[in-house]
């Protein structure tokens, strides 16, 4: 089965998916993206993945080219047309084709892309070792709520973690812990549950979203409260989320040990409700 893509309204093998280089994607990074897990075929939270990007495109000015049904058929369709159980779905919109001009073109239709890979999470190997990561300065815009495409911060900070071993760059803003290169970032300390305050300087994550509400079923002690490059040195435990990645620990930050410098009590009580999670979501999704 070769990989299918979708765009602008056809589902097309990915060497004939072509995009004009006049596209505001390629030319401005000028429009904004979705990464979505898929288990077992069925999206993971979709509805939630389609309001962040419907807040996306409106923080761009882009209108929403589809309505959510659309969308999901589409989605669906995608999902069927390629070949394993579990995909991460790539969903990225642009301003479209136009003359190379800053300001917005009149009239252009906006150019929808698909693609779905295997979905590669984090491996259980992975989750009992623990990974490296390093931290740096936030140095991205003022609007990281918004998943634009245009991805040249992340893509260097998270370069500076791989050219060391480490998996990834947590970033500080004027002292205060925002989020990964490409990951929410958790705190535990004492058996608190502590996460940043979603705001402009941090993606909502939908895994962020769900780790509260599984520590809130669960009755685990949570407080969403800026957390200090201070407070965030001296955690107990550290831990990457994201739909790719799912939950990972952090054993060690800039090569000193986190905690115990292994992986700690509260992400294995975090990990094992967020696999229950999953395969009741599954077992319960409609086909
Ligand atoms: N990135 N923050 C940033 C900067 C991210 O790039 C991501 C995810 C997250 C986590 O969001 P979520 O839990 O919704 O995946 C936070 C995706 C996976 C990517 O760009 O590939």
């Amino acid at each position: 089965m070769s990989q299918i893509v979708y765009l602008n309204g056809q589902f097309l093998p990915i060497a004939e998916a072509k995009i004009s280089v006049l596209d505001r994607g390629f030319i401005f990074g000028d429009g904004v993206y979705e990464v979505i897990p898929v288990y077992s075929r069925h999206p993971f939270r979709l509805a939630e993945h389609l309001r962040r990007l419907q807040a996306s495109l409106e923080s761009i000015r882009l209108p929403n080219p589809y309505p959510d049904t659309e969308w999901t058929t589409l989605i669906t369709e995608l999902i069927e047309k390629n070949a394993t159980e579990d995909q991460s779905l790539y969903l990225h919109i642009t301003r479209g084709v136009a003359p190379r001009d800053h300001a917005f073109p009149a009239n252009t239709p906006v150019t929808v892309f698909m693609m779905s890979n295997p979905l590669i999470t984090s491996t259980r190997a992975q989750c009992e070792t623990g990974v490296a990561a390093i931290s740096h300065a936030d140095n991205r815009w003022g609007r990281c709520d918004i998943k634009a495409i245009a991805l040249l911060p992340n893509v260097l900070l998270r370069q500076m973690a791989v050219d060391v071993g480490a998996v990834e760059t947590v970033l500080f803003r004027d002292g205060f812990l925002t989020e990964g290169a490409a990951s929410n970032i958790f705190a535990v300390k004492k058996g608190v549950l502590l996460a940043p305050p979603k705001d402009h300087h941090m993606l909502a994550g939908i895994t962020y979203d769900l780790i509260l509400e599984l520590a809130e079923e669960h009755k685990i002690p949570v407080e969403v409260r800026k957390l200090t490059e201070a407070r965030v040195r001296a955690a107990d435990e550290l831990w990457i989320t994201s739909s790719t990645k799912e939950i990972l620990p952090i054993i060690q930050l800039d090569g000193k040990p986190v905690g115990k410098g292994k992986p700690g009590e509260a992400f294995w009580q975090m990990y094992n409700l967020y696999q229950d999670y999953k395969q009741q979501v599954m077992r319960h999704a409609s086909p």
